[in-house]
């Protein structure tokens, strides 16, 4: 079975985008600095781009999880793969993922961010699927709401592959 993938939101159309995300955070954390948590690997393109494009200044740590195994998979416990570097004591802090789908992930993992003691914790997700809500997670900052469909690229994989893509596709098999 061969696969082909479909371009659902272009380079040009998540490039502005995440202008507008960099803008708006500018303007939210005037006079402070803002530490991006990059939830990897998908996370990854998305921070990159948006750090970029945040003109406070901007420090940066990085984060690993896992599912459990399936049985738990419902409750929303995840292991820490690789943890953070760096306290999260008093800093303003915007989780950066790739997509909120079920939620589970992202409820589990801002609760136990929340008890590191930041000053403020935020959500910024490049990708919304609402209508595969599990686990309500209230996102601060949404680049684009999708449906229901399994997207790859800028960091979001199908088996490990095509997060290289620098546009938003639909994967299709012929
Ligand atoms: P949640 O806990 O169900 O919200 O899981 C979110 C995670 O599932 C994301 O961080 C992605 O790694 C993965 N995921 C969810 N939807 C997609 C998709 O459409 N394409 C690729 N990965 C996805
Ligand atoms: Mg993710």
């Amino acid at each position: 079975m061969s696969e082909h993938v479909r371009v659902l939101l272009s380079e040009e159309m998540v490039d502005a985008r995440i202008q507008a995300i960099g803008e708006q955070i500018s303007r939210d954390y005037a006079g402070k600095q803002v530490h991006l948590i990059c939830v990897l690997k998908g996370g990854s393109f998305f921070m990159c781009e948006l750090a970029k494009r945040i003109t406070v200044p901007v420090s940066l740590d990085f984060m690993s999880v896992s599912s459990y195994g399936s049985d738990t998979k419902s409750s929303g416990v995840v292991k820490i793969v690789k943890d953070l570097d760096e306290s999260l004591k008093d800093k303003h802090v915007i989780v950066v993922e790739d997509i909120v789908d079920s939620g589970r992930t992202l409820s589990y993992l801002l609760e136990m961010l929340q008890d590191r003691g930041p000053a403020s914790l935020r959500l910024c997700t490049l990708l919304d699927k609402p209508d595969r809500r599990v686990k309500e997670v209230f996102v601060d900052y949404t680049g684009f709401e999708i449906p229901d469909q399994f997207v790859v690229g800028y960091g979001l994989d199908y088996n490990q592959r095509y997060r290289n893509l620098p546009y938003i596709g639909v994967v299709e098999f012929d």
